[in-house]
């Protein structure tokens, strides 16, 4: 994909840099918090599901966006794990055979070819449960006031007026040509929501931000929410199922209403395109001095191949 006049001070390798120990400490943080005393073969599912995979896009920009405020280092350690605990279960049931029905997932067989529907399904509960635990820890170390702050965005994010409302209209959606305000709604629902919401909750683990500061980063969210998902509906079409991990080519064969089968593929490219330029202008409104990271995560959210 070609972006040209789109600057960013950051190249890749700066990106890879500065998530490289970023994504450690989520890594370790994720293994020590995830399933480790559930019973029977929950614990396992759980563990399945979470480690071990992923590109961690949600944690990342929950980290910068905190790191941009100022933010409690320990409130964003947990909310970047909790942004991705919600994800990795909003995955686990997308792949049930109730829904998407697919196999592979993260390059290994999906969490119900691996251990059954009935622990796919509890493995989805648990992890829900648990992000919001993570989110409340005992103890003086994060204030009150932003830890239910944290819990409120996470669960707009995840609810009905996120992720499971977008899935909703997904699921009603297969067979239909939407137009495209109707698949706009559907996409930042389902999954503009929960990036959005990192974002957010990254700049919630600071006591005190700037309004302005606030809207810039919500309006960067909802663009380069939008932008994942389109790019995720072209990646199904020009990918294949070993470098994304799962199966390319679902979308249509399932008859789902994508970016690509409403605006074909080069429509869809320039829509990730003009999304990408909308993300990047709401940075160029936001008053805080670094936001390097958010900027560099958002061109490769356009530009990935996986
Ligand atoms: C895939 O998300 C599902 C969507 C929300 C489109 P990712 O592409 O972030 O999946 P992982 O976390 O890297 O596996
Ligand atoms: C899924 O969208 C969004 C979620 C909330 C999980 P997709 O169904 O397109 O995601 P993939 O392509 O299976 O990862
Ligand atoms: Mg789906
Ligand atoms: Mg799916
Ligand atoms: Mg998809």
């Amino acid at each position: 994909m070609t972006h040209a006049g789109i600057d960013c001070e950051w190249d890749a390798a700066r990106l890879a840099a500065w998530s490289q120990p970023r994504l450690a400490r989520v890594e370790a943080a994720l293994s020590r918090w995830v399933g480790v005393e559930a019973p029977v073969l929950l614990g396992d599912a759980m563990r399945y599901a979470v480690l071990d995979g992923g590109k961690r896009l949600r944690p990342l920009l929950v980290l910068a966006a905190s790191e941009a405020v100022g933010g409690n280092e320990d409130a964003a350690l947990r909310a970047a794990c909790a942004a991705e605990l919600i994800h990795a279960y909003s995955l686990v049931h997308d792949d049930l055979p109730c829904m998407d029905n697919d196999v592979l997932r993260r390059g290994k067989p999906t969490v119900h070819v691996q251990y059954g529907e009935a622990d796919a399904l509890l493995a989805g509960d648990a992890l829900q449960a648990l992000a919001f635990e993570l989110l409340t820890p005992e103890g003086a170390g994060i204030a009150p006031a932003v830890q239910a702050r944290l819990c409120r965005l996470l669960a707009r994010a995840a609810g009905s007026e996120g992720m499971a409302g977008g899935q909703a209209i997904d699921l009603a959606s297969v067979g239909q040509a939407l137009d495209e305000a109707s698949l706009r709604q559907m996409h930042r629902l389902k999954t503009g929501a929960l990036l959005q919401g990192s974002v957010e909750m990254g700049a919630a683990c600071a006591e005190q931000v700037p309004a302005e500061a606030l809207a810039a980063l919500r309006d960067y969210g909802a663009a380069m929410g939008l932008a994942f998902q389109v790019v995720d509906d072209i990646l199904d079409v020009t990918a294949d199922s070993e470098t994304l991990g799962k199966t390319a080519g679902k979308d249509a064969a399932s008859d789902k209403p994508t970016y690509v089968s409403l605006l074909g593929l080069q429509g869809a490219q320039a829509e990730a395109v003009q999304l990408l330029r909308e993300a990047l202008a709401a940075l160029d409104r936001c008053p805080l001095p670094e936001t390097g990271a958010l900027r560099a995560l958002a061109r490769m959210v356009v530009e990935r191949d996986r």
